[in-house]
């Protein structure tokens, strides 16, 4: 099962919504391997966003990932990288179209309530960055074989 980053960013925390993006993530019917309340510092985000660095964007885009803890999720299932960015939306919240996390509750672009890897490559990458092996579980969900075809 493919496996990707979801992050709960700080303006989604302090807006109350953590409950509301894993609903949604469950109700797909993907399966939480990790989850944690943290902290990104400044040393993790220039990590987390190495690809943005030099852009104008980018230093408050590191203000802001830092300014307040963030939910940090591993979601696993089939291509659950693609899945996750059609949960999400596009990156600017008022273009989002409804039924999406950014479209139904995004009024901004860099205060987009939520993060998704972009990649299988992105993800494991990221989920390096914020999880110790440790903190990630394998397990089965008994009703998997009603969620996929066989
Ligand atoms: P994310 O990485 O957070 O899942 O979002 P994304 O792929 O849709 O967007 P990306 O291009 O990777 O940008 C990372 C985050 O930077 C902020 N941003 N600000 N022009 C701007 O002001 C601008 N562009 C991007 C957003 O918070 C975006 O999610
Ligand atoms: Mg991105």
């Amino acid at each position: 099962m493919e496996r990707t980053l979801v992050v709960v960013k700080p303006d989604g925390v302090q807006r109350r919504l953590v409950g509301e993006v894993l609903a949604r993530l469950e109700r797909k019917g993907l399966r939480l391997a990790g989850l944690k309340l943290t902290r990104v510092t400044p040393a993790l985000a220039e990590k987390m966003y190495a690809e943005h660095k030099g852009k104008d964007f980018y230093p408050p885009l590191v203000d802001f990932i830092t300014a307040s803890p963030v939910v940090a999720i591993v979601a696993e299932g089939r291509r659950a990288v693609a899945i996750v960015r059609t949960l999400l939306g596009p990156t600017n919240g008022p273009e989002a179209p409804g039924g999406t996390i950014r479209g139904d509750f995004g009024m901004s672009r860099r205060h987009n309530l939520v993060h998704g890897s972009d990649s299988p490559a992105s993800a494991e990458r990221e989920i390096a960055i914020l999880f110790a092996k440790d903190e990630l579980h394998d397990y089965q969900i008994a009703d998997e074989t009603w969620v996929y075809e066989r």
